[in-house]
């Protein structure tokens, strides 16, 4: 699949490597190509990514994933224009200075979002984990869970299938409206790894009775 990433900043060059090391080709939407870490990135990718300018990314890719702060997200959802035949990977959280989320309990920035892109389905996913675990969702042999969520589900599917392509567990929870609950669950996140105890190495996983039953 050719996937668009827009942000190489921890979360974008982090999975971006990860796919394209996977054989997925990546795209990634850079706003200066001529950043010194734009090269470094791209020898540390290999020869699945290069770089495309923004607004071209979504004529050639099935998934787009917004790796940019939450307040950036509506430029570059403006900058790319036309985004048919995509799914739109949400993993940003929308934090506002003092590590506060600026939406929340009634809605969440993924709702915000789907309401501007209208019918591009929109999935939350890779927000409720530190980018060191995007790099290696490895604990011990079990896999840390992506959880997502979306109205679409193909596009659930899809986004499920790429997280388990670079070694998560996905879990949907369900319709896009759960990340009202995902993006204060990556508040839980930060609270323990950066204020708690717990530090960045941890993540969270699903755990189910009988699960083999369901597959
Ligand atoms: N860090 C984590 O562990 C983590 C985990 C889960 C979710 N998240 C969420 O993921 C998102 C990205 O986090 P991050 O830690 O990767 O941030 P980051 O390291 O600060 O990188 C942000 C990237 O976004 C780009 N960017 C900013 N404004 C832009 C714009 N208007 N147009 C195009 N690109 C723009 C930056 O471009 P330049 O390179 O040109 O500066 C940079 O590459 C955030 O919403 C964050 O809440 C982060």
């Amino acid at each position: 699949m050719t996937i668009g990433i827009i942000g190489i900043g921890r979360v974008g060059a982090t999975l971006g490597k990860r796919w394209a090391r996977a054989g997925h080709k990546v795209l990634f939407g850079v706003r200066n190509p001529d950043d010194p870490k734009v090269k470094a990135l791209l020898e540390d990718a290999g020869t699945n990514a290069c770089t495309e300018r923004i607004d071209e990314i979504p004529r050639f890719t099935s998934a787009i994933v917004l790796a940019v702060p939450h307040a950036a997200v509506a430029a570059v959802i403006a900058q790319m224009g036309n985004l048919r035949n995509n799914v739109l990977v949400d993993c940003t959280n929308p934090i506002s200075p003092g590590l506060r989320l600026s939406v929340g309990h009634s809605s969440s920035g993924a709702e915000q979002l789907a309401g501007v892109v209208k019918d591009i389905p929109v999935v939350k996913a890779f927000n409720t984990m530190g980018f060191e675990t995007m790099d290696n969702p490895d604990f011990d042999g079990m896999p840390a869970t992506i959880f997502l969520c979306g109205d679409h589900e193909r596009a659930n599917e899809l986004v499920a299938g790429l997280a388990r392509d670079i070694g998560f567990d996905a879990v949907t929870t369900g319709p896009l409206k759960h990340a009202r609950y995902l993006e204060p669950m990556a508040m839980l996140w930060i609270e323990m790894a950066m204020h708690g105890e717990f530090g960045r190495d941890m993540a969270f996983r699903l755990l189910r009775r009988d699960a083999a039953d369901d597959a």
